[in-house]
């Protein structure tokens, strides 16, 4: 078995964080989304994995790389513009082969990874076997009607009236008739090859069609506030640990990582929450839900549950809350006058003012 791993896409419910990053290198918890999804497929026992990349490229191979550093053998297969995942499948028709796949989106989180799922696919082989969650949002993904034996007979993508609350999770198990299925759909209303209708084709067609309900949690980081759930669900199983630096007057409470090389002077870390490598905190409150990644300097702040990316300094902010903040950025006060807000926002910005 085989893994394609999608991580194409232009990221746009994430701007402008995604104008200048991958939005799978997003980090949750101090760690890259894409990297949950690439263990999960490992400590599934499949290690040939293809990610599919698009305009971010660059960064997806300066991180991942040949897969070694997670014990895999990856193969890029470039997919020159975001035309669906079906479409995708396409692209990395040659890669896969005659190989059954589990395809996995790389910004989806699900809790306990994959394992379960796909031994069930081993066990039982089917055209295609998909994964189901209920949520309160289902117009936002792909929908599942199910009939009273449990079968799944109509996939909708982003129905405006969905029929049922189950949302297609985006990790799906397939064998290679889903080429054939993906050969066979015509583009949907957004101009994308839905990898719902290729799904739908092949129960049209009486293939066998497997479904299975998550009972843990599952994540699609596509927008600000998912991120910050995800952010939650993941510090909330952290094991602590303190392996930088606290002088005399700082404290840590609760579940709290602090990285080698993080300081903290006169400052209060309240858990959940990590500190990243080489972090500094200086007269500072962090609260629960907050991860600060490697490299900032944040001094004289309040800030709670929210996420920083790395090299970013923040000054005498009280307080900043439900934020995502990106790499190398600088939030401050200045003494001059006259007294006003100065600001140089890339495009797509959003700035909340108290
Ligand atoms: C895609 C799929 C959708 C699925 C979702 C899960 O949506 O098309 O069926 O429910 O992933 O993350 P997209 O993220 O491309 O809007």
């Amino acid at each position: 078995m085989k893994a394609l791993v999608l991580s194409g896409g232009a990221g746009t419910r994430l701007r402008p964080i995604t104008h200048t990053s991958a939005k799978q290198l997003v980090p949750v918890a101090n760690k890259p989304i894409l990297e949950f999804g690439l263990e999960a497929i490992r400590d599934a026992g499949v290690t040939d994995v293809g990610i599919i990349v698009g305009e971010t490229q660059d960064e997806i191979r300066a991180h991942v790389g040949d897969g070694s550093q997670f014990d895999i053998d990856v193969t890029y297969i470039h997919q020159p513009e975001p035309l669906g995942l079906a479409h995708a499948v396409l692209t990395a028709a040659d890669y896969l082969a005659d190989d059954d796949f589990v395809m996995y989106l790389g910004d989806n989180l699900i809790a306990g990874g994959i394992t379960d799922f796909v031994e069930q696919f081993r066990r039982e082989p089917s055209a295609a076997q998909i994964l189901l969650a209920r949520v309160r949002d289902p117009e936002r993904f792909g929908v599942a009607e199910l009939d009273d034996a449990g079968h799944v007979v109509r996939l909708v993508e982003k129905p405006k009236e969905p029929v049922s609350d189950l949302a297609l999770v985006g990790v799906y198990l397939f064998s290679s008739r889903i080429l054939d299925a993906s050969r066979s759909i015509e583009p949907s209303g957004r101009g994308e090859l839905e990898i719902t209708d290729a799904i739908q084709w092949l129960i049209d067609a009486g293939d066998p069609v497997q479904s299975t309900i998550v009972t843990g949690w599952w994540k699609d980081t596509g927008k600000l506030y998912d991120m910050l759930e995800a952010n939650r669900i993941v510090l909330d199983s952290l094991e602590p640990r303190v392996s930088g630096s606290l002088d005399a007057d700082s404290e840590v409470q609760g579940r709290v990582v602090v990285e080698e090389g993080a300081e903290l002077i006169n400052s209060h870390v309240r858990g959940p929450a990590i500190i990243g490598k080489n972090t500094r905190l200086e007269n500072t409150f962090v609260g629960p839900y907050t991860s600060i990644y490697h490299s900032c300097e944040i001094s004289d702040t309040e800030i709670e549950h929210s996420i920083v990316l790395e090299e970013t300094v923040i000054r005498d902010i009280s307080r900043i809350e439900d934020s995502l903040i990106g790499k190398q950025v600088t939030v401050g006060r200045e003494p001059r006058k006259p007294r006003a807000y100065r600001l140089m926002l890339g495009d797509h910005s959003r700035i909340g003012l108290a």
